[in-house]
């Protein structure tokens, strides 16, 4: 996907792929190389069948010839029937990885295209809730992997702040607002108002009255009381939402709720009716989807003139076009809107666009809360700032029990109760509904975020023990480390392929294998205080290597890495 110095195992697939295509006489982009299923085969692995095919020969026999004419430089091809093994000479894996693992640079790309990716998009007026983690937390990793490769990317945060539903939030207000309520906890009292709007709208018709009427006022655009009062409840919900992008490092460089696009909104539908795909119905506006296979049209103007959710996304999509011509518009959001993306995809194609397709829904599951007082709050849904703070509460008493002499334990605390709930959210199949055990989460044992940092923070401990300065490694020395540089070796093209599918596991899942041959690495080899410098100094390298992989690793992932802990 991107341009890129090859770094990590990548150099050695690279010769590989060029030695089968040169065989075969086809060009490399036709050999694709897999990972054998036994890892003891070697590092690379190619299935003959389809090649066999073509050239009208048995597979099995194609592999024998293959393997009797390749000639890699560092490489040892093998065969086993069908299928050609690769596997990187000792020597040749320590000294590329020794070097590589330690850089600065290990795995980062040079592409040059742009990147928008929007993600967490919370609703005013409303705590974020655990379903906003997911969007925060993978959104934020997908946005730091872009980057990582070299990709010119926009974070953009879609805040819920327009709709109808203010104008009941508002009509509530009027009647049951309380100022030192709204400024001890300003979200906690806005809710309030909205459940008891909705509690009462029931018996009492005028509520519903008294909200469209505010609605109206704050559409009209005029600096009245409607206004000003949302424009305060937007600022103090921003003010708290603040908080969690901080302690999750959700970064945005455009914070822009849906009121944004409010001025934008006629122009759209103008843009809409000069494509020709608007119809009336019954006084509303719609788009029919039916020629794209969506039996739902897309409403885009009510009977009563108003604007809705996809209208504004509509005039977003297209703002967000003309302002960055992105090469591709990420929408981390949560499954269940899968046909609102459908539709308003759909639209954009209809009206003729050529940058449709460049626009991404990158859905993802639920989470389900496991039996457990912590399910719910008194009642009320749990909210994220909740979770979070009650996973620093666990670490808290974790960092005690095995740290208790650490200088900062709420620090440590708080990076590693976060990390836990960050990795915990992440090393999941994005699509797939994650289960949150809080044993599991926090555990130091298992594949978790705390185990992470620890093996992270162990690599540093021993780094500030040694404290001596690391040169010239000798590879020779190393090339015993097989394991240790094959895991660290696939790092680069983790990231990559973490990028090309949304998926951040992918580099979750690579992150824990680099840790489980980190930690049999120093459990098995004396790093300290083996009477042989040179060999110190060649084993400090390779530990300084996982250190700074696992680093930029989580780093990307959003987990803390502490370096004591
Ligand atoms: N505010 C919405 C919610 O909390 C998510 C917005 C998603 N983004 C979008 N462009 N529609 O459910």
């Amino acid at each position: 996907m991107s341009e890129s110095t090859p770094h990590g195992l990548a150099i050695f697939a690279q010769r590989v792929t060029d030695a089968v295509a040169a065989a075969l006489q086809l060009p490399a982009d036709q050999i694709q190389l897999e990972r054998p299923r036994n890892e003891e085969h070697g590092e690379f692995a190619m299935p003959c069948f389809r090649f066999a095919k073509v050239q009208k020969c048995n597979p099995a026999e194609l592999a024998g010839r293959l393997v009797s004419d390749l000639n890699i430089a560092d490489v040892t091809a093998s065969n086993i029937g069908p299928f050609l093994n690769f596997r990187i000479d000792d020597l040749a894996l320590a000294t590329q990885m020794a070097a590589d693992a330690r850089r600065e640079d290990f795995g980062k790309g040079l592409s040059s295209e742009r990147t928008l990716v929007e993600y967490s998009s919370p609703n005013i007026a409303k705590p974020m809730h655990i379903g906003h983690l997911r969007t925060t937390v993978i959104g934020a990793a997908l946005a730091r992997i872009f980057e990582f490769l070299g990709h010119d990317v926009v974070r953009i945060n879609h805040i819920g702040d327009w709709g109808s539903q203010f104008g009941k939030l508002l009509a509530a207000w009027r009647r049951w607002g309380s100022d030192e309520k709204l400024e001890a906890e300003p979200i906690a009292h806005l809710l309030e108002l909205y459940v008891r709007y909705h509690a009462e709208e029931k018996t009492d018709p005028s509520l519903d009255a008294a909200a469209k009427d505010e609605f109206l006022a704050l559409e009209s655009g005029e600096e009245n009381d409607a206004r000003r009062d949302w424009k305060h409840f937007t600022e103090l919900s921003l003010g708290e939402f603040k908080t969690t992008f901080e302690r999750l490092d959700a970064r945005f460089d455009l914070i822009r709720g849906e009121s944004w696009y409010e001025d934008k909104l006629e122009d759209l539908v103008q843009w809409l009716d000069a494509a020709g795909v608007l119809e009336w119905n019954d006084g509303a506006i719609i788009v029919d989807l039916e020629s794209e296979g969506i039996s739902t049209p897309c409403l885009v103007k009510t009977s009563r003139g108003t604007t809705l959710y996809a209208t504004r996304d509509l005039a977003a999509a297209k703002s967000r076009w003309d302002e960055f011509h992105f090469d591709r518009c990420l929408y981390v959001v949560g499954a269940e809107q899968s046909l609102h993306f459908k539709q308003f995809k759909a639209v954009l194609k209809r009206c003729g666009t050529d940058w449709w397709n460049r626009i991404e829904h990158i859905p993802f599951g639920l989470v389900r809360f496991t039996e457990g007082k912590l399910s719910t709050r008194e009642g009320r849904v749990l909210s994220l700032q909740d979770v979070l703070d009650r996973a620093v509460e666990l670490a808290r008493e974790i960092v005690e029990a095995k740290n208790p002499d650490h200088v900062d334990k709420d620090w440590v605390a708080e990076q590693v109760g976060i990390g836990a709930v960050v990795f915990h959210d992440l090393k999941h199949q994005r699509q797939k509904d994650v289960v949150f055990n809080w044993n599991e989460v926090l555990s130091f044992e298992g594949d978790t975020g705390p185990y992470l940092q620890y093996t992270h923070a162990r690599c540093c401990s021993i780094l500030r023990k040694a404290d001596r300065q690391i040169t010239d490694v000798d590879p020779a020395l190393l090339a015993d480390a097989r394991d240790l540089w094959v895991a660290l070796g696939r790092f680069p093209a983790a990231v990559r392929e973490a990028a090309e599918k949304r998926e951040p596991m992918l580099l979750a899942q690579t992150l824990l294998k680099i840790a489980a041959a980190g930690n049999s690495f120093y459990r098995e080899k004396r790093v300290l205080g083996n009477d042989d410098p040179v060999l110190e100094n060649a084993r400090l390298a390779a530990i300084d290597g996982l250190r700074n992989t696992l680093a930029h690793g989580l780093m990307l992932l959003g987990v803390p890495t502490p370096e004591e802990m």
